[in-house]
């Protein structure tokens, strides 16, 4: 329950931080895993493995990355990393292998913020 509470606020200060790039999250955090495609990370440029990802949904796919899923670490393993920064980094990413997503706007940051609290429930069961 107080995990619950706190994951809820700071989810709400989260998503007021300043988002920094995109591409600069991705090459900070994420390329260390998905440009050379570290244990299995779909990597950056390949259509044919981003395709099914991208049909997810951005507000999905956000949310299970950010949560974490297999050798996906939660928030790319930078603990501190908030929702808009990882959000970004994933659109960079989804934009270099077919897709054309946009930084979500106030309204897709709502959709994200309450799958990532259904993902973290299903995970405490
Ligand atoms: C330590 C390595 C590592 C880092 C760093 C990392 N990833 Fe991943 N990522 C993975 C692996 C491995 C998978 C494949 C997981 C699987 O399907 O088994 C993955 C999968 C994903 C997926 C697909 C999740 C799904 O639902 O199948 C997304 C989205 C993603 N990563 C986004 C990111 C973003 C954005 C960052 C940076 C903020 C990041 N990753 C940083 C290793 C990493």
């Amino acid at each position: 329950m107080f995990r619950f509470l706190f994951a809820s606020i700071s989810l709400i200060f989260y998503t007021q931080g300043a988002a920094a790039t995109g591409e600069n999250t991705y090459k900070q955090v994420c390329a260390v895993c998905h440009q050379s495609g570290v244990a299995g990370a779909p990597k950056v440029g390949d259509k044919a493995k981003w395709a099914p990802l991208i049909k997810e949904g951005q507000a999905q796919l956000t949310a299970h990355g950010y949560v974490g899923v297999r050798g996906m670490p939660a928030k790319g393993g930078k603990a501190d990393l908030s929702v808009a920064d990882f959000a970004a980094s994933l659109v960079f990413m989804v934009n270099q292998s077919g897709g054309s997503w946009q930084n979500p706007d106030a309204k897709t940051l709502e959709r994200i913020n309450a799958e990532i609290i259904k993902r973290e429930n299903a995970k405490k069961k």
